[in-house]
C-alpha cells in the first residue's frame, strides 16, 4: 500500500462500523492518522484498538453529528490539538423506515433529514471553516445512488442524499479559491447494518425471503455482485489522493454500474 496520505489528519464520521470503518482502514493504510467520530463509543474504541494492533494510526471520539454545538467544539478542539485537519469523510447517516410518502410521519422525515443531511452540513461547515483558514483540505461526503435516482418508499432518505450532493457542489465552488476540494461518493448496495435493516423491511412488504431479496438486488447490479466496504473505501481514497488535486465538485458513483432502483410498489 502506498503512503500517499502519510501523516494527514483525517476524520471519518459514522466510522464505528460499515462503510465508515472500511474507509478508516483504507485511509490509515495509506498513512493517514484517522479519528473515528461516531455516536457509539464502545464500538468506535474497540474498532480503533483493533486497527492500532495492526500498526495503523486510528483513534476514536464520541460525536453526534446532529448536535451543532458538539460538532463545532469537536472540530475546534481537534484543530487546537493537532494543528490542522486535512481530510473529512462524512459517512454518518441513517436510513429511513420503508414507508409510502403519503404516510410518512413528520418525526421520521425530520430524523432522517436531520442526521443524514443537516449533520453532514454541520460537519462540513465546522471543518470547512478550518480548511478555509489553513488553505488546504479535502472533504468527501457519502451520498447514495438514491440521491441521483430516487427509489420508492424512502423519500426522506432520497431527499437527504440529493441535498448532500447539492451541498457538496455548493461548497466545492465556495472553497475552491482556497484550494479545498469537496467531492461526493454515491455508493450502490453494500450489505452493512444499514442495508440489512432496509432489506428486512422491503422483504416484509414484498412478502419474499431475505435470500430472495439479496439475489434480486445482486441480479440488478450490472457487475453482478453486491459491493464491499473496500469498494467504497477505494473510491474515497481516490478522491483524497493528492494526484486528484484538480478534481472538485464531483459525484463518483461506486455501484457496480447500478444507476438506481426503479421498482414501483403495487396499487394498495
Ligand atoms: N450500505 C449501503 O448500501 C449504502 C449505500 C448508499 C449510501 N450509503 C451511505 O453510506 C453511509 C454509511 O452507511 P453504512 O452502510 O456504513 O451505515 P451503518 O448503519 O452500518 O453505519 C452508520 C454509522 O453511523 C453512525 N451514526 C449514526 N448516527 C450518527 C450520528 N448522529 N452521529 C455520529 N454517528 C452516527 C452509527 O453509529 C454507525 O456507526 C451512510 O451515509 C449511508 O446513507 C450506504
Amino acid at each position: 500500500m502506498s503512503e500517499e496520505l502519510k501523516d494527514k489528519i483525517a476524520v471519518v464520521t459514522g466510522a464505528a462500523q460499515g462503510l465508515g470503518l472500511g474507509i478508516t482502514r483504507r485511509l490509515a493504510e495509506e498513512g493517514a492518522d484517522v479519528i473515528i467520530a461516531d455516536l457509539q463509543p464502545e464500538k468506535a474504541e474497540s474498532e480503533a484498538a483493533n486497527l492500532r494492533e495492526e500498526g495503523l494510526s486510528v483513534s476514536a471520539s464520541v460525536l453526534d453529528v446532529g448536535d451543532s454545538q458538539s460538532v463545532n467544539t469537536f472540530f475546534d478542539d481537534l484543530f487546537d490539538s493537532r494543528g490542522r485537519i486535512d481530510i473529512l469523510v462524512n459517512s454518518a447517516g441513517v436510513g429511513q423506515t420503508v414507508t409510502h410518502t403519503v404516510d410518512l410521519p413528520d418525526e421520521e422525515w425530520e430524523r432522517v433529514i436531520h442526521i443524514t443531511l443537516t449533520g453532514t452540513f454541520y460537519c462540513c461547515r465546522a471543518a470547512g471553516r478550518i480548511m478555509e483558514k489553513q488553505a488546504s483540505g479535502c472533504i468527501v461526503n457519502l451520498a447514495s445512488i438514491n440521491g441521483q435516482s430516487p427509489a420508492a418508499l424512502v423519500a426522506a432518505y432520497n431527499v437527504a442524499k440529493a441535498g448532500v450532493i447539492s451541498l457538496t457542489q455548493t461548497l466545492a465552488l465556495e472553497l475552491a479559491a482556497c484550494g479545498v476540494r469537496v467531492n461526493a461518493i454515491s455508493p450502490g448496495p453494500v450489505y452493512t447494518e444499514f442495508n440489512r435493516r432496509n432489506m428486512a423491511q422491503r422483504c416484509e412488504s414484498l412478502n419474499i425471503s431475505e435470500e430472495e431479496m439479496i439475489e434480486r438486488v445482486r441480479a440488478a447490479i450490472p457487475l453482478g455482485r453486491w459491493g464491499e466496504p473496500a469498494d467504497i473505501a477505494n473510491g474515497v481514497a481516490f478522491l483524497c489522493n493528492p494526484s486528484t488535486s484538480w478534481l472538485t465538485g464531483e459525484v463518483l458513483r461506486v455501484s457496480g454500474g447500478l444507476a438506481g432502483v426503479s421498482a414501483t410498489p403495487a396499487k394498495r
